[in-house]
């Protein structure tokens, strides 16, 4: 790689690490597993002290990912949360060990840990009580989850014991255990209610819902592995954690005291054994100093210590057999094939799918029909196909072939030159595509119209819907006998659409579906443009002199409004009075009169969604928080609001009012 290349590479690791990193602590949905994950960061981190000249302090080598939610309060952490080196090779662990004795020549005794897979909390006691549960966040702020955390049964409120400092902060790890992920499962399925899709983003989820009954509802527990504190008792880890047992937290009984390198490899290959058999997920072994006095001659880098190092377990693989290839279309109408696989147990669930990406990765497999297939299961997301076992295949199976024609209209598919994915480009007679645009449309981050997939599919069928703007021509009276629909539904229906039409022009922007106009996109260009005529008439080198667009971001802009098609469609949409201009929050706030007041909002409400609402404090100066603790001003209360934050807002003697009451106020 020349260095323009390794640039290159560089700003495309930057960008998928932290598309990867918001997945994962953001949405805790992860789309990669740890191992692709820690892969990137290794490349990324090693291009970048090769040439250092492309240094940037932003990059995320330097930080800790962030779950930072804006529903929650932020507090920051007293000690900075910082994470763990990785290491998937024990001869690493060995050269850990030997940096570490360098540093500290005398015996040092090492503490052996499991690496519990879930989720890490900060809990500050002072005087003995919790008074704060913070997440982890970007490590040095994070969001205040107290009320959640105090559902869980085995986190202790009050300590008991003697010797508690005035203030300690315990730190651990948050799981749902995997007895109590099946039965929450099992009950959701027989109400026809979705599911948890594994047990670590179970418990990131749930530390996250808005409403602490539902928390309390999720079978969650709790290790603690680290306490800090000015006036802890002893000078070492262990006796510490021990102390932390007599004061109530609940500590693994795994842990393992070593002062050789064979004891931690005896430990590491141990735990491996026994993985499967606990009723939680890990997905390693932490190596740490013991003694703090070793702790602080050792220090730490940027962003880990170097007293302490993660020994990670490969992942998992099974060998099972491969029944069908199945093939999707999606709203873009990239189509994506998918292997049906013969059910097969892999790191405590059970596999019956895996992704198969694009046509590339079936050739370079050189998958056939029935072959036996090794099957990868990264940090428990969707499993991939990592080889074949090309020597037990029938001497007459036939390799799997691509489909040439789209599985829904067949039409024939088409390849872009560069790329990897096959389209079907019947963008306006394909009823998936034009199905999935409209569901796309409708969604609650685009235009938020409460319409089920159901009941697109049902319109498009009966020929009310041909494209996106056939919504707003939508009469209750030819709709409401259809089946399924009735008078209220109908109306409810026509209801939704009409309010979408106050949401603000960058949600119209994403909600278009235009390639690579996600959310973030969509508000940069509306930010800096202002309007849709401005972006409609933008040459590429105006389009990339805006944040955050690239060059493959504005060639999709301009293909988008190249087409007449998408033009007319803009200009029936503007008719109808969807908003194409950004309002003045869209540059700058809309006023300041909610300056400094906080806010919570709870119910249902007429004139705006929640989701507009919480926009429209946001525009005027105000904060929108989810819970209610004495800094909050007021509780916006709709219909059906959940009783507990009443009863505490009027405890706390919480100003109440009405959505009239807020429009009054902003106008
Ligand atoms: S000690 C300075 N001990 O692993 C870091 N962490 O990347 C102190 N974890 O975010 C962390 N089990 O959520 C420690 N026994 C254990 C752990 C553990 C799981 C998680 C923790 C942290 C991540 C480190």
């Amino acid at each position: 790689m020349d260095t323009q290349q390794t640039y290159k590479r560089i700003i495309y690791l930057r960008e998928e690490l932290n598309k990867h990193n918001h997945q994962y602590y953001v949405l805790a949905k992860p789309l990669i597993s740890d191992f692709d994950y820690d892969l990137l960061m290794m490349e990324l981190t090693s291009l970048e002290k090769k040439y250092p000249e492309f240094t940037d302090t932003s990059s995320p080598s330097s930080r800790v990912g962030s779950d930072l939610n804006k529903e929650f309060e932020q507090a920051s952490h007293r000690w900075p949360m910082l994470s763990l080196s990785n290491s998937y090779s024990k001869d690493e662990i060995a050269e850990f060990y030997q940096r570490v004795k360098k540093s500290v020549p005398e015996t040092v005794p090492f503490v052996c840990e499991y690496k519990f897979d879930g989720v890490s909390i900060s809990l500050t006691y002072k005087k003995g009580k919790l008074v704060e549960a913070l997440t982890r966040g970007d490590g040095i702020v994070g969001d205040v989850v107290t009320d959640n955390i105090k559902t869980i049964k085995s986190i202790p409120l009050e300590l008991q014991g003697n010797e508690i400092p005035d203030e300690i902060t315990a730190r651990g790890e948050i799981y749902m255990p995997r007895s109590g992920f099946y039965k929450y499962n099992e009950q959701r399925l027989l109400n026809g209610e979705d599911t948890l899709a594994n047990p670590r983003n179970g418990a990131a989820g749930s530390i996250k819902l808005q409403n602490s009954s539902a928390v309390a509802k999720r079978p969650l527990d709790c290790y603690i592995y680290f306490i800090l504190g000015d006036q802890l008792p002893f000078n070492n880890h262990l006796d510490n954690l021990k102390k932390a047992k007599e004061w109530g937290f609940r500590t693994s009984d795994t842990i393992k005291y070593c002062d050789k390198i064979e004891d931690v490899f005896a430990f590491i290959d141990e735990t491996a054994n026994k993985k499967n058999t606990l009723d939680y997920d890990i997905d390693g072994v932490v190596i740490k100093a013991d003694s703090y006095d070793h702790r602080e001659r050792l220090g730490f880098t940027a962003k880990t210590p170097r007293w302490a190092i993660a020994y990670k377990f490969p992942a998992e693989q099974v060998c099972t057999k491969l029944l069908s290839v199945v093939f999707q279309v999606g709203r873009t109408g990239a189509v994506t094939p998918v292997a049906n696989l013969e059910p097969v147990q892999l790191a405590g669930t059970s596999v019956k799918r895996a992704t198969l990406h694009n046509a590339d990765q079936i050739k370079s497999l050189d998958l056939h029909e029935g072959d036996m297939v090794y099957v990868e299961k990264g940090g428990e997301i969707i499993p991939k196909i990592i080889r074949v076992e090309a020597s037990s295949r029938h001497a007459i199976s036939k390799p799997v072939a691509f489909i040439e024609n789209c599985p829904d209209c067949h039409t024939a598919l088409i390849r872009n030159e560069g790329e990897a994915a096959y389209y079907c480009p019947n963008e306006d007679g394909c009823p998936t595509q034009i199905k999935g645009k409209m569901e796309h449309f409708i969604s609650r981050k685009a235009m938020n119209i409460n319409a089920a997939e159901a009941t697109i599919d049902l319109l498009y069928t009966n020929g009310f819907l041909k494209n996106i703007a056939d919504l707003y021509s939508l009469e209750k009276s030819k709709i409401e006998h259809l089946e399924r629909f009735g008078s209220k539904s109908a109306q409810n229906l026509i209801e939704s659409i009409e309010a979408s039409k106050e949401n603000p022009f960058h949600r119209v922007l994403f909600a278009l579906g235009i390639r690579y106009v996600g959310e973030t996109v969509a508000k940069k260009l509306a930010q800096h443009f202002g309007s849709i005529d401005n972006i409609m008439k933008a040459t590429t080198d105006e389009l990339i002199a805006a944040d955050e667009i690239g060059e493959r971001i504005a060639e999709s802009v301009q293909d988008f409004f190249k087409s007449e098609k998408n033009v007319l469609l803009i200009q029936k949409l503007k008719d109808v009075g969807l908003k194409m201009i950004a309002e003045a929050k869209d540059s700058s706030q809309s006023s300041n009169k909610l300056e400094g007041k906080s806010y919570v909002i709870s119910g249902t409400f007429t004139r705006y969604s929640r989701e507009r609402l919480k926009e429209l404090i946001d525009e005027h100066g105000g904060k929108n928080t989810s819970s209610i603790s004495s800094k909050t001003d007021f509780l916006l209360a709709g219909d059906d609001m959940g009783p507990k934050k009443l009863e505490k807002a009027k405890q706390l003697g919480i100003k109440i009012i009405s959505e009239m009451d807020f429009i009054k106020a902003i106008e």
